[in-house]
């Protein structure tokens, strides 16, 4: 584990192996840095002019340190000449996945409000976390310390460490159990991972197994699930302090991998399909964290794992299905299988009258052709609950964009032989997901949904504080919401 320090602004004597700044170019290279005095920033831009620095953002260049330097390099991250705390975050990010085999690092990236102080000791510690290699040959270790230098009040700073390192912890979790190859991570794994990630903690965890599920009238987790040799599991985490009024619900859609079923997905979509699991991760991830931080607020989680496999006991394109609240629906594409997991899950939170139901799930390609891999979705029956998400996203670093639920394309889910078909129009597709999930949410409960499908998983390159693989996207917004509701 990367440990973390913050310590007062000069950074000139501090002693390790690499001095992280900033460089922008307007018209000429500029150091963008909290703490150095001008004769030391003038070597470092003497220096990153001799190797061609293009200051382009995130863009990295090392350098021997200047003689009047205690440290034995400086790393330059390429940034904006006034960065915004969204900003350092991602250069604070960039520059320690740059320094993978260091072993101490100083961060002297720009740090004036408590919020940039924040964003960068998260940025920071989020880039140093090294995601799972499985290798016959000894793994790298992550940086093993790093200290942000800073200017900010030194009253802030214990806080800022603390909420920075649990929300990391709940991040590097998420993106763990992302990266975490499907055969080794089942929903009985699953199950298991999420008992003993609570263990210790003031948290029930009550595992469905398919008897049970059978019992309580889950048919969208059982009939997307009877295809796989690996049966489905509902995981029910409940955290609920004494004296507090706000409960929230949280849904993740746990698919522990997603082959689409008998409506088979081509080869290379199904490449990444082990992190159809990331709404899971993040609810359980932030569910731990918020029950650690001892957060005066009741939590109710729902995990619905399932592994969706094509095979003789596979659901067929045809079957009709009863879900958890009576609703029939009839399955033309088992691969809108997250669709059906969902609904059974919202529909049994929502039996807990929660004040407000939040579900994240890897839903529709479609979300990624609208928002891209950035910008998650979140589509809401309650328009202040989508700005507290959007709000609580912001403050750390995960951005969502409000999507609408059209009257227009509800109908396009009419099915002739139930009340339902789990696909619809085929434009809009993410729109037609929120409203199937729509659905099964009770008159007068507030509800948002999150469509993650981008954003949980790097595919191509890394960037900002992101490495390839999962991202454990989501699971901060969860705290950060959890934070700011009122007692
Ligand atoms: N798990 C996928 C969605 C997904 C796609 C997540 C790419 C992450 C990256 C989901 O179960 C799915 O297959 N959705 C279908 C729905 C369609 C059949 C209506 C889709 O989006 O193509
Ligand atoms: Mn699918
Ligand atoms: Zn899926």
């Amino acid at each position: 584990m990367t440990t973390l320090r913050i310590t007062d602004g000069d950074v000139t004597s501090a002693r390790a192996q690499v001095l992280v700044v900033g460089v922008a170019r307007t018209d000429e290279l500029k150091v963008v840095s909290g703490a150095l005095p001008t004769s030391v920033r003038r070597a470092i831009i003497r220096d990153l002019e001799r190797i061609g620095c293009t200051a382009d953002s995130g863009s990295t260049w090392r350098i021997p340190a200047p003689a009047s330097l205690a440290a034995e390099s400086v790393l330059a991250v390429g940034t904006q000449p006034k960065p915004d705390a969204d900003e350092v975050r991602g250069a604070a990010g960039a520059a320690l996945r740059a320094c993978t085999g260091v072993k101490s690092v100083v961060v002297a990236l720009p740090t004036a409000s408590q919020q940039a102080l924040a964003a960068v000791c998260e940025g920071a510690l989020l880039g140093a976390h090294l995601p799972l290699r499985i290798s016959s040959k000894a793994p790298g270790d992550p940086v093993a310390s790093i200290a942000v230098a800073t200017t900010a009040p030194r009253a802030a700073r214990s806080a800022v460490k603390r909420n920075t390192v649990a929300d990391v912890k709940a991040t590097s979790l998420a993106r763990d159990l992302v990266n975490e190859p499907p055969v080794s991570l089942t929903p009985a794994a699953f199950a298991a991972t999420a008992k003993k990630q609570c263990k210790g903690l003031p948290i029930k965890v009550t595992v469905w197994e398919p008897d049970r599920l059978l019992k309580e009238s889950m048919g969208g987790i059982m009939g997307v699930g009877q295809g796989s040799a690996n049966p489905p599991r509902l995981i029910h985490l409940e955290y609920a302090p004494k004296d507090v009024k706000r409960h929230l619900a949280f849904v993740g859609k746990g698919i522990t991998f997603d082959s689409g079923g008998l409506s088979l997905k081509p080869a290379k979509a199904m490449e990444t399909m082990k992190c159809d699991m990331a709404g899971a991760a993040a609810v359980l991830a932030a569910t731990r964290t918020i029950a650690e931080l001892g957060l005066p607020v009741r939590i109710s989680a729902y995990l619905a794992c399932a592994e969706n496999m094509p095979s003789g006991t596979a659901q067929r394109p045809g079957d009709v299905i009863t879900m958890r609240d009576g609703t029939t629906v009839e399955v033309l594409n088992t691969d809108a299988e997250g669709r059906l997991v969902m609904a059974d899950a919202l529909a049994l939170a929502a039996e807990s009258q929660p004040d407000v139901l939040i579900d994240v799930a890897t839903l529709t390609g479609a979300q990624m052709i609208a928002l891209g891999t950035h910008v998650a979705a979140v589509m809401s029956n309650d328009e202040s609950l989508s700005g507290r998400i959007q709000d609580a996203g912001e403050q750390v670093g995960e951005r969502f964009w409000p999507m609408p639920l059209p009257d227009a394309l509800r109908t396009s889910l009419k099915s002739p032989v139930a009340d339902m078909k789990n696909i619809g129009e085929q434009y809009g597709g993410m729109l037609v997901a929120g409203l199937f999930l729509e659905a099964f949410i009770p008159e007068g409960q507030a509800w948002a949904h999150l469509d993650i499908a981008g954003p949980a998983f790097n595919e191509a390159a890394p960037h900002g504080f992101t490495p390839k693989g999962g991202t454990g996207f989501a699971a901060r917004t969860l705290i950060q919401l959890a934070r700011t509701s009122g007692r």
